[in-house]
């Protein structure tokens, strides 16, 4: 006999009675909802309303304060109106706003890391849109930030916009190779080495300047050279007698020899002229014994330890047309040579140069000052260094300063001193700064110094090799600095430090064609 099966369903279709009855639940719900709200903002207007009228009833705050909790407070909650600025504004706040690559003409740096454009640099076409004051640079970075790659990228590459570069002290040697790359002039300076530079040589007389301005003017340099390395040896300041001492000799070598040197003059201050002490109401001993301290001053470099590098007619002239000039100082500071040394062997070198720096029809050129830190104690250095920044426009130069932190203008000298006020100069007159990776204890100065905002102060102990804060004028980027793939920097540090050696200087060849230049940040 078959049981029988029972079945088991359910509804799974809702009755149209059901819906009915929960939409009415539904609108009733809502209903009350809607009511319970009108009577909140009912409550909320009758106390604003109750709020208002105690204000109004007040007449004003007592002048010792109300005699309560929180007195002076309102317990009203405080609205603003949200700020509305042009982004030209809100980037005094955060400068990263503006994001446009620095530069859209000019020679190619690398990559803007906000935009991801190309970043190009120009002081002088900066210069000319009115975006700089001056042309010189300032670049600040921890040791192997890639600070001397950058400063031979922008010589090199500037190189094909007509302009030139002058290195006055290459301390580490690292410039002669880029120079010879280039085609350029390397001239080696060193105990041993056949190169004389005879700082008084007067250089090539600019074009635009008359034969009797162009004597004034290097009789002037002359005697500023010889003052201030008599200053140097001696440690101290001329007395005036000695300088009158000094002049005077410099008169006599000039008129009794075709080619002034060194040794006419230190041998004129054992024996100057019975007619020029008469002239300066005194007698030949008197002259002697005054020019006595400065005599043996200038005779280190004559007969003493510097013999051999300034004390004759120069083995070379200057090839103004020549894209770089370097003067190569780095046997000088590997030889462990003192300090003071090195500055003199750096004063007379320099002033060697100055005659084709201070040309007005010299063309645009790069002065680079690389280690700048190692000179910047060095008072008749640093002097001169002030005279180009100062005239850089007039002379169309844009000077270029690289030092590893801000203190190392500090480190020029004491609080109060000429050097010190001098260094801090300079970074002033330098309209662009661009800063690489700082350590964090020196953010605070470099961010009083520079007047960085929190972001660019916040950003430094992270930047990567080769990226750098740009402060060009008012704008502020942050840029990676693009070597070439044939890569431009020979390192003398990673040599001895056995990495692999990267090829020797090439970058001519990039410009040589519109393809490379193209294919450069392939
Ligand atoms: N933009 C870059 N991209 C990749 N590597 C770079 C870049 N710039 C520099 N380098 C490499 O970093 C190393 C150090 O560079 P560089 O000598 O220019 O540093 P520096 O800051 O001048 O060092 P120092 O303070 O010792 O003078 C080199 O081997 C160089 O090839
Ligand atoms: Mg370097």
């Amino acid at each position: 006999m078959s049981r029988a099966r029972s079945y088991v369903t359910t509804l799974l279709t809702d009755t149209g009675a059901d819906k009915t009855q929960r939409r009415r639940a539904q609108a009733a719900q809502r209903s009350r909802r809607d009511h319970d709200r009108q009577l909140r903002r009912q409550a909320a207007a009758r106390r604003r309303e109750a709020a208002r009228a105690d204000v109004a009833a007040s007449t004003a705050v007592p002048a010792s304060g109300e005699r309560r909790a929180r007195a002076l407070r309102t317990w009203l909650p405080l609205r603003l109106p949200a700020h509305r600025a042009s982004s030209a504004r809100l980037g005094g706040a955060y400068p990263f706003l503006t994001g446009a690559a620095p530069g859209a003409r000019g020679v190619p740096i690398g990559v803007d890391a906000y935009s991801g454009t190309t970043a190009a640099f120009d002081p002088w076409q900066a210069y000319g849109r009115g975006e700089l004051t001056n042309p010189n640079v300032l670049l600040a970075g921890v040791i192997g930030q890639g600070k001397s790659a950058l400063a031979k990228s922008l010589a090199v590459r500037s190189l094909p916009f007509g302009r030139r570069a002058y290195v006055p002290a290459d301390v580490k040697g690292e410039w002669a190779p880029v120079a010879q790359a280039v085609g350029g002039v390397v001239l080696r300076i060193g105990l041993g080495s056949s190169t004389r530079l005879n700082p008084l040589d007067p250089g090539p007389r600019p074009k635009n300047v008359a034969v009797g301005e162009w004597t004034q003017a290097v009789t002037t340099r002359r005697r500023q050279l010889l003052a201030a390395v008599a200053e140097t040896t001696l440690g101290r300041g001329l007395y005036p007698a000695e300088r009158t001492a000094l002049d005077v000799a410099l008169e006599h070598a000039c008129a009794t020899s075709e080619q002034v040197c060194l040794p006419a003059v230190v041998d004129a201050l054992t024996t100057p002229p019975v007619e020029s002490a008469k002239r300066e109401r005194t007698t030949v001993r008197e002259l002697a014994a005054a020019g006595s301290d400065v005599h043996h001053g200038l005779r280190r470099l004559v007969r003493g330890d510097l013999a051999g590098l300034f004390d004759a007619p120069s083995t070379t002239t200057l090839d103004t047309s020549a894209p770089m000039v370097v003067l190569d100082l780095s046997q000088l500071a590997s030889a462990g040579m003192a300090t003071d040394l090195v500055g003199l062997v750096m004063t007379c070198a320099a002033a060697w140069l100055e005659s084709a720096i201070a040309d007005p029809m010299g063309g645009q050129r790069w002065v680079i000052y690389d280690e700048a830190w190692r000179l910047l104690h060095i008072l008749p250095l640093v002097r001169r260094m002030q005279a180009q920044w100062k005239l850089s426009r007039a002379y169309g130069i844009a000077n270029l300063m690289v030092i590893h932190r801000l203190s190392d203008l500090d480190a020029a000298g004491a609080g109060e001193s000429e050097a010190r006020a001098i260094a801090e100069g300079l970074l002033s007159d330098c309209s662009t700064r661009i800063v690489y990776r700082q350590e964090t204890d020196q953010l605070g100065r470099v961010a009083a110094k520079l007047g960085l905002a929190r972001p660019e102060r916040e950003l430094l102990p992270y930047l990567a090799r080769g990226s750098g804060l740009w402060k060009i004028g008012r704008s502020s980027h942050v840029v990676h600095h693009q070597l070439h793939r044939c890569a431009t920097h020979a390192d003398p540090d990673a040599e001895r430090m056995h990495q692999p050696c990267a090829p020797r200087p090439c970058e001519r060849f990039v410009y040589s064609t519109d393809d490379a230049m193209t294919g450069m940040y392939q």
